[in-house]
């Protein structure tokens, strides 16, 4: 029988590709990589490639999101796997610096965790690398001086920004909203705090399954754009009085928390597409005097009870939805292998010298997205 991890390596073409194409020109000989992204099936497609092209690879997850069988399957393939599914923060930074411990030549980084603990013990021979969101580029701009060396950030490549964030993310988080909870989106208000590439996504995706969708966006640009969209923008509390399905998506902390508790509808269902689980301000909503009591039901959901007798319904703690709650699939195969295919072609590029020192914390070059879309398209619609 074949597992889901071989099912998304073998449709994961273009990863794959390139792992032949690396395994005849080695661009990681005698380089360790360490990297702290979600441990799951297409990241298992994303480090073998890395090893195919010479890497010894060194890896930890993200909290919360690491896949125990991705594990076992990335320990049996000779990854060198630090820790295991963890949503303890303290140990979490324990496993990132055990990563960190080894001394890696190039870093793949989700959120900054890596760069950011690498400047408490620096070593010369990390010659850079690449950041996968925008949380850890906002992390890490402020830190480019210290940084010193090319860190190349995917997210910042238009195609990761409408292929993984709008299209994928908005995909994904339907999907983990309908699994999770097995409600219906027709006809429900929902409203989406954020409309940059994720929060579009999202918003776009739950209108295609007949919700009614409203957006809060801080930038009256993107709040224009929401409306020209044709999706109501109404005030945040006005907003969050009518809303069935609340959804963060920002990137920022503290979007939802026990000051909106007064506003929001029995049964709400409050869901975090961001990338830190700090959108929605779970301890603090938790410690509330209006908080009486707190359930946790089937798999995924929290149920909280006010005191008036109101139930808010939390989904997967605060962490983000689509790699949370049972047998969570994240995005799109084929979003993650285009994903995967800028990360793998910017380390190559950074570890044959093809950046400049001055390329801290910018944007996927464009030759690399010319060669990974052309690519794309060969493989998928050739
Ligand atoms: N779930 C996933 O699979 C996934 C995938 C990619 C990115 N992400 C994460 O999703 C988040 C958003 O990513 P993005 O690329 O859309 O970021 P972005 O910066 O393009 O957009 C975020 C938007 O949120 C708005 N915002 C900030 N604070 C707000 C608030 N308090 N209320 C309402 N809006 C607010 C900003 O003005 C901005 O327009 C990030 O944390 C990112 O890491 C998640």
């Amino acid at each position: 029988m074949t597992s889901r991890i071989d099912w998304v390596r073998a449709n994961c073409r273009l990863l794959l590709a390139i792992a032949e194409e690396f395994a005849a020109t080695q661009p990681f000989r005698d380089l360790t990589i360490g990297t702290g992204i979600h441990l799951e099936p297409k990241t298992v497609a994303l480090l073998l490639t890395l090893k195919a092209g010479g890497a010894r690879v060194v890896s930890t997850g993200n909290l919360n999101s690491t896949q125990p069988e991705a594990v076992e399957y990335l320990r049996a393939q000779d990854i060198d796997v630090v820790g295991d599914r963890t949503t303890d923060e303290r140990e979490h930074d324990e496993y990132l610096r055990e990563v960190l411990s080894r001394r890696p030549h190039l870093l793949l980084d989700n959120g900054g965790d890596l760069f950011a603990r690498y400047l408490d013990d620096r070593y010369e021979q990390l010659l850079g690398g690449t950041e996968e969101t925008t949380s850890g580029r906002v992390r890490l701009s402020k830190l480019r001086a210290q940084l010193g060396r090319p860190i190349l950030v995917i997210n910042d490549s238009p195609i990761k920004q409408f292929a993984e964030n709008r299209h994928a993310v908005g995909q994904s988080v339907l999907e983990s909203f309908l699994r999770i909870t097995n409600r219906a989106t027709n006809g429900r208000n929902v409203l989406v705090f954020g409309y940059g590439s994720v929060g579009r996504g999202i918003a776009a995706s739950f209108r295609n399954a007949f919700a009614s969708v409203a957006v809060v966006e801080p930038d009256p640009v993107l709040r224009l754009e929401a409306s020209f969209d044709g999706f109501q923008v109404p005030d945040r509390a006005e907003g969050l009085r009518h809303a069935d399905v609340v959804i963060t998506a920002t990137g920022a902390a503290g979007v939802i928390t026990e000051a909106d508790l007064d506003v929001l509808r029995d049964r709400v269902v409050l869901i975090n597409a961001g990338h830190f689980p700090a959108e929605i301000a779970v301890d603090r909503i938790m410690a509330d005097g209006r908080v009486s009591g707190r359930r946790d039901g089937p798999e995924g959901i929290t149920t909280v009870e006010l005191t008036d007798g109101r139930q808010i319904h939390l989904l997967t703690g605060g962490h983000m939805v689509n790699l949370g709650g049972p047998r969570p699939l994240g995005n799109s195969i084929e979003s993650m292998d285009l994903g995967f295919a800028l990360q793998a072609r910017c380390l190559e590029a950074v570890a044959r010298g093809r950046t400049s020192p001055e390329d801290v914390v910018v944007p996927v070059p464009a030759w690399i997205n010319a060669l990974v879309a052309e690519a794309f398209l060969k493989l998928y619609r050739g």
